[in-house]
């Protein structure tokens, strides 16, 4: 496959005379900060689409053009933590807080795998006491099990110690997704209590000790946070790029109006910010998972399609029990809280028709950068 090599291509490629080397991409590339800023900032509509179609292409030639998906199961709504910015904080004493029975998620799960979701994400509210993270264990053991170790399982419960992390990996887990939120300490410092809790640094450890044990790590970060300039996007992605991550999952900042941030002044970006994110990470790094997320869709309907044109190639479709959906709500809007997961399934399926984006059944999709880094 040829390239069309147009000028913003060369500009990209700034300083790289050997344009084979490039590979379509700026993976073996230093990246250049001050072109990266460049690029979210700009207006030009016809660019933007350009870089759109470039990271499509990018993504299609190193790990094809199938989006893969994963059934989300929001497991519960309890957490210990306060982030400022999410509707589910622990202090938030208006969220009426729920549990899914091991049936529940198990039943969640089988409607995943019999309809053909390679794996699962189970999500929730960070705890880390023993009976919870118990808990996990067995369910993570009783999911692999009644799928014939077939359904691939994600993990998504915020930062736990090592160990925890090492025996929900032996249990079966074998990915985990922990946005770092920012790359910036001040902006992350910003966002959340000043304590032990909310602390930058634990995080990267934890970040640290889920791809030392052995997990397909993920990470991420909001967009559009207040105090976030562009340079601290085009840091957010250095930073997952020189982490090495396996995959990522970004969406905007959406305002719950029961937070503390919901009272900061602060306007919304457009969705192109968030793709610009997707379409420059893809560049940076041809081969990791990126998912389409559910916050994308709350600005613009069809956001994750976008974002699947954009270089993105995975989708959470939500498979909560419809009675729960409306109880884990990080921000407001949230899409399809009277759905059930069968009505989400289809309506997703048939929009990606619509698109002629192709589906990966029944397969787990792994991260093609975690194979090739092992
Ligand atoms: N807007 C957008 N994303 C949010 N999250 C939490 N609250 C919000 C919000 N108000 C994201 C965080 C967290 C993930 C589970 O959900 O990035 O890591
Ligand atoms: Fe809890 Fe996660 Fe919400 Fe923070 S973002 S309050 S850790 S659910």
């Amino acid at each position: 496959m040829q390239l069309p090599i147009s000028s913003f291509y060369f500009k990209i490629l700034n300083g790289v005379n050997n344009l084979d080397r490039a590979d379509y991409n700026l993976e073996g590339i230093a990246p250049n900060k001050a072109l990266l800023v460049e690029w979210l900032s700009s207006k030009e509509e016809a660019k933007i689409k350009e870089l759109f179609d470039w990271a499509y292409r990018v993504k299609a030639h190193n790990i094809g053009e199938k989006v893969f998906l994963r059934g989300l199961i929001e497991i519960s709504n309890i957490c210990s933590k306060n982030c400022y910015y999410c509707g589910i904080r622990g202090g938030n004493p208006l969220v009426e807080r729920y549990e899914l029975t091991e049936d529940q998620v198990v039943a969640g799960a089988l409607f995943a795998y019999k309809s053909g979701y390679g794996s699962i994400v189970l999500q929730g509210g960070e705890r880390s006491n023993s009976s919870f993270t118990k808990k996990i264990t067995a369910l993570v053991k009783k999911i692999k099990e009644v799928s014939g170790g077939k359904l691939g399982v994600t993990l998504s419960l915020g930062e736990q110690s090592r160990d925890t992390f090492l025996e929900w990996y032996e249990a079966g887990a074998h990915r985990y997704l922990l946005r770092i939120e920012s790359s910036n300490p001040d902006i992350f410092r910003k966002i959340h209590p000043v304590d032990s809790k909310h602390d930058w640094e634990s995080r990267v450890n934890s970040l640290l000790d889920l791809q030392e044990i052995g997990y397909q790590t993920g990470t991420g970060v909001m967009i559009g946070l207040p105090f976030q300039s562009e340079e601290d996007l085009a840091e957010d992605l250095l930073f997952m790029r020189n982490f090495g991550v396996d995959m990522v999952g970004m969406g905007p900042y959406l305002s719950h109006s029961q937070t503390p941030m919901a009272k900061w002044n602060h306007r919304q970006p457009p969705l192109s910010l968030t793709l610009k994110m997707v379409a420059l990470l893809r560049l940076l790094m041809p081969k990791i998972n990126i998912a389409a997320t559910t916050a994308m869709q709350v600005v613009e309907s069809r956001g994750r399609e976008m974002a699947i044109k954009a270089g993105a190639n995975i989708i959470m479709p939500n498979m909560t029990l419809t009675q729960m959906r409306d109880k884990y709500l990080l921000y407001d809007n949230k899409p399809g809280v009277e759905e059930d997961a069968e009505i989400s399934k289809s309506k997703l399926e048939s929009n990606l028709k619509e698109m002629g984006i192709e589906i990966g059944w029944g397969e787990w999709g792994d991260s093609k950068a975690f194979f090739e880094r092992q």
